[in-house]
C-alpha cells in the first residue's frame, strides 16, 4: 500500500500526492515550514494524514529550537504550532494533533529540553500508529454493511493516502475484499483536484479491487438505475450533532442516496469528531484558489475574465447519514455525542452500536 508519510533519520518524508498517479516522488522535509507548505499545497492531504504531518512538523520545528529551559522552549514552539495550524481550516485532526503535541511537551516539562524534543517525535509516531489501528478497526466494523456482490460508491480519497495507512472509507472495502467478497467500487472523480480519479482509483488498482471511475455528475443517474448498493465517504470534521464536513460534492451524494434509498455511511476516526462543535453550520469551510477550477492537469479550460467559486468542503446534515463508522463501532449520528469525555467509560457501547 502506498504510504503518505514517514519519519526517517530526523526528517519527514512526504509522498507528493499532487504528482500522483504518474510520479511517485517524496518531498524530504528538514524544516517544519516545508511540512506546512506540503499541507497547504495538498502534497499531503486527507484529515488524518494532515494530523500526522502536523505532529511530525511540530517535532521537526522543536528540533531546531535552541532553549535553555522549558519556558523558553515552549515560547519558541508557539509560532511553529500556529504556523502549522494555519495551513488548512476544515480538518479537525490538524488542531487535535497539535494539541496533543503541545500537551506532550507540557507533560514532559520537568525533563531536559533534549528529552522533550525526543518525546515530540514519539508523540507523532504514536499518533501515526494509533491512526493505522483505528483504520483497521473501522474496516472491521464497516465491513458488516458490505454484502457479496455489492457495488460501493465513494467520493474523494479517504484511503491509505489520506491516513496513517489503511484508509477510513476504504477500510471496510479492503476488509470485504480480503474476506473474499466480490465487490465493485464506483469512484467519483472529485473535481476540482481529482482525488478520486488520481488517488482512489490508484489505490483500488493496486489492491486489485474492481473499480470504475465516473464523473461526479453521474452518481445520481447510477443510483436511480439501482446500480449502487451503498455509499461510504470519509470526513474532515464531524460535529457533535452528527453533521459531516467532507469533500465538496459529498452533500449531493448524500441527498441523492436518500432519494434513491441507498444507505450512506461516513467512516470517521474519533480524531475527526469535534465534540466542541455543536453543529456543522459552524465548521469553517476552506475556500481555495479559483485556479483549481479554471485548470485541469495544468491546462486552462475556462475563458479568462470569468469568476470561479472553489469551496473545498461541504456539510452533510446528520439526517442524511445512515451511520458513522468509528474505531469504536458504527453508530447512528444522533448517538455520536455520547462518545465524548468521561461518560464514554461508563457507556455500554453494545446498547448504541448498530
Ligand atoms: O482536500 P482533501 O483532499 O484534504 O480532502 C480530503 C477529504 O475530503 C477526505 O474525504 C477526508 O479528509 C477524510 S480522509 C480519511
Amino acid at each position: 500500500m502506498l504510504r503518505a508519510i514517514e519519519h526517517r533519520g530526523g526528517k519527514v518524508l512526504i509522498l507528493d500526492q499532487s504528482k500522483l498517479p504518474h510520479h511517485i516522488e517524496d518531498v524530504e522535509c528538514s524544516d517544519w515550514r516545508q511540512v506546512a507548505d506540503c499541507i497547504k499545497t495538498l502534497k499531503i492531504r486527507g484529515a488524518p494524514a494532515i494530523g500526522i504531518a502536523a505532529a511530525m512538523g511540530a517535532a521537526l520545528g522543536a528540533d531546531s529550537i535552541k532553549a535553555g529551559d522549558f519556558e523558553e522552549f515552549i515560547r519558541k514552539l508557539e509560532p511553529v504550532l500556529s504556523g502549522l495550524l494555519s495551513t488548512r481550516p476544515t480538518a479537525v485532526n490538524l488542531k487535535w494533533a497539535l494539541e496533543r503535541a503541545k500537551g506532550r511537551a507540557f507533560a514532559e516539562r520537568e525533563h531536559p529540553v533534549a528529552d522533550i524534543k525526543e518525546a515530540l517525535w514519539r508523540e507523532a509516531e504514536e499518533i501515526h500508529a494509533e491512526d493505522i489501528a483505528a483504520n483497521k478497526a473501522i474496516g472491521r466494523w464497516g465491513a458488516q454493511f458490505i454484502k457479496d456482490g455489492d457495488t460501493i460508491l465513494t467520493h474523494c480519497n479517504a484511503g491509505a493516502l489520506a491516513t496513517g495507512g489503511y484508509g477510513t472509507a476504504t477500510a471496510p472495502i479492503f476488509v470485504a475484499h480480503e474476506e473474499g467478497r466480490k465487490i465493485n467500487v464506483i469512484v467519483d472523480e472529485t473535481r476540482p483536484v481529482l482525488q478520486g480519479a488520481r488517488l482512489t482509483a490508484l489505490e483500488m488498482k493496486e489492491a486489485g479491487i474492481p473499480a470504475t471511475l465516473i464523473t461526479d455528475n453521474s452518481a445520481g443517474a447510477l443510483m436511480r438505475k439501482g446500480e449502487i448498493d451503498l455509499a461510504i465517504v470519509g470526513t474532515d470534521r464531524t460535529a457533535r450533532n452528527g453533521d459531516v464536513a467532507n469533500k465538496i460534492g459529498t452533500y449531493s451524494v448524500a441527498v441523492l442516496a436518500r432519494e434513491n434509498g441507498v444507505p450512506f455511511y461516513v467512516a470517521a476516526p474519533m480524531s475527526s469528531i469535534d465534540f466542541a462543535m455543536p453543529s456543522g453550520d459552524m465548521i469553517p469551510v476552506e475556500e481555495r484558489s479559483e485556479d483549481e477550477v479554471f485548470h485541469i492537469g495544468g491546462v486552462r479550460i475556462a475563458p479568462h475574465g470569468i469568476k470561479a467559486r472553489n469551496m473545498a468542503f461541504d456539510i452533510t446534515p446528520a439526517r442524511y447519514v445512515t451511520a458513522i463508522i468509528t474505531e469504536l463501532g458504527a453508530f447512528r449520528p444522533k448517538d455520536i455525542k455520547k462518545l465524548n469525555g468521561p461518560a464514554l467509560a461508563e457507556l455500554n457501547l453494545e446498547e448504541i452500536r448498530l
